[in-house]
């Protein structure tokens, strides 16, 4: 999601607000330049020296973020590796990492890392709002307690609450002004003041009555994705097997004006949020007693697609009586999405890991992606890998990659992201 650009940055007046952003990635960064573009005075806390080091200098690693943007706001950013300074803030949000265990639970560590370091510095009047996709009852449960170690109570000394981040990175249609923003207080008061604060970024701020409505929220919007994704991808299995173009179906069916929502198949779900977040409410259920079945059928079809696109791979190359094993295969797109360069969970590094043991002669090019390390492959240049390619895969198809003119210059090519296609139906607008 991109943040506001352009004129804006210089002609914002100074707010009387000073906010503290911890946990400066994909979510923390962009929140970071909102404020700061709203006036305030943004201190901007991470505990890898080199993000705080790269911000000092205006430069960006954010995708979404410019550092010319960065650069006309180093005045009002102060970007700090240390929790002392966020002693003088007003308000401070949490957008830590909120992964999962080898064992697939919540690992809560860097909140908990965090929180107990806020904690040793919360000042009374503060406002703590966590943004970090987690289960209902984090807020109150686990980061209060730790908060409270400082002798303040939450709700009288200082104020909780809990905003989803919708942050989706590489989108330029919605950007954080335009995206309504969900706020739920552990008080009224709390929620008040949270609702307040985002109302200097965001156009609309939706307030609900808890933080557990506000971290249930969140999870089911993701859920919602993942299972729509998952029942799409399975339909594109099926459809593969009874030759039937699942984009045909999909533009036909994107007609319906109600009813029907658009989703797309890939090859298999990546990133930080669709493959993680569910589970953090499966984990939380069985507390409940309840087995959530359409979460875990989900995760399990998306996990499958790799593999599919693998054994689609081995078949069209069958048909060019060509094995896997010593063939030139040149993948196109290595990150989770299209315009990003997050490998995190990606479907793409599966796929490879797939070829590579199948000895194929296999490199990759992704203008995002310079090397990944653990498959010893860096990016190579485009033009004369599709020169020496025997076989071309759109794992994922990236913006500014003319998809149709190199599906016309190799031999083969196999398009798991629907680029290629020339629908006999027009897409709905809303599609
Ligand atoms: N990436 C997305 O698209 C997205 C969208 C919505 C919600 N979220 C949620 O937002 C949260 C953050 O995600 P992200 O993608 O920004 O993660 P990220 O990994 O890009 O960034 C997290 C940052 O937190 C820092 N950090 C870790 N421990 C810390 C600590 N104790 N103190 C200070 N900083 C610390 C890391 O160094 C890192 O820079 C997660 O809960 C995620 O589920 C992410």
């Amino acid at each position: 999601m991109r943040v506001p650009q352009g004129p804006q940055e210089k002609t914002y007046q100074n707010l009387a607000l000073r906010v503290g952003v911890v946990g400066l990635g994909y979510v923390g960064l962009p929140l970071v330049v909102s404020f700061a573009q709203a006036g305030a005075e943004v201190i901007a806390l991470d505990t890898d020296a080199g993000k705080v080091e790269a911000l000092r200098q205006g430069e960006s690693y954010i995708e979404d973020v410019p550092s010319d943007t960065l650069r006309a706001l180093r005045d009002r950013i102060r970007p700090t590796t240390r929790y002392a300074q966020l002693a003088h803030a007003d308000a401070v949000i949490l957008c830590v990492p909120t992964p999962l265990t080898a064992n697939r639970e919540p690992d809560l560590g860097a909140l908990v890392a965090a929180a107990s370091a806020l904690g040793d510095v919360l000042q009374a009047g503060q406002l703590i709002v966590l943004e970090s996709t987690t289960y209902p009852g984090t807020t109150r449960e686990r980061l209060v307690p730790i908060l409270e170690e400082s002798g303040l109570k939450a709700g009288r000394d200082f104020h909780v609450a809990f905003s989803p981040e919708r942050i989706d990175p590489g989108r330029t249609d919605h950007t954080m002004r335009t995206t309504p923003k969900v706020v739920g207080g552990l008080t009224e008061v709390s929620g008040a003041r949270a609702e307040e604060l985002y109302g200097h970024i965001c156009d609309r701020v939706i307030r609900v009555v808890s933080p557990e409505i506000a971290e249930m929220t969140k999870l089911l919007e993701n859920i919602f994705r993942s299972v729509n994704i998952a029942l799409v991808n399975e339909m594109s299995i099926l459809c593969d097997r009874m030759g039937i173009d699942i984009w045909e179906v999909i533009d036909a069916a994107s007609t319906k004006p109600y009813g029907f929502m658009r989703f797309d198949p890939g090859p298999g779900m990546g990133g930080h949020c669709l493959p993680v977040d569910p589970f953090y409410l499966t984990w939380k259920a069985r507390e409940y007693d309840l087995a959530t079945e359409f979460i875990e059928l989900a995760g399990k079809v998306n996990a499958l697609m790799p593999d599919h696109c693998v054994s689609r791979i081995e078949r069209a190359l069958n048909d060019l009586r060509k094995p896997v094993n010593g063939t030139k295969i040149l993948l196109l797109g290595m990150s989770y999405k299209a315009g990003v360069g997050d490998v995190r969970e990606s479907p793409a590094i599966k796929i490879a890991e797939a070829l590579q043991s199948l000895q194929a002669d296999l490199s990759y090019h992704d203008p995002y992606v310079p090397e990944v390390p653990e498959l010893g492959l860096r990016s190579v240049e485009l033009e004369p890998a599709l020169a020496a390619a025997e076989f071309v895969v759109i794992v994922t198809a990236h913006p500014g990659i003319d998809h149709a003119a190199i599906a016309e210059q190799v031999p083969a090519v196999l398009d798991f992201r629907g680029v290629l296609r020339t629908s006999a139906v027009q897409p709905a607008a809303f599609g």
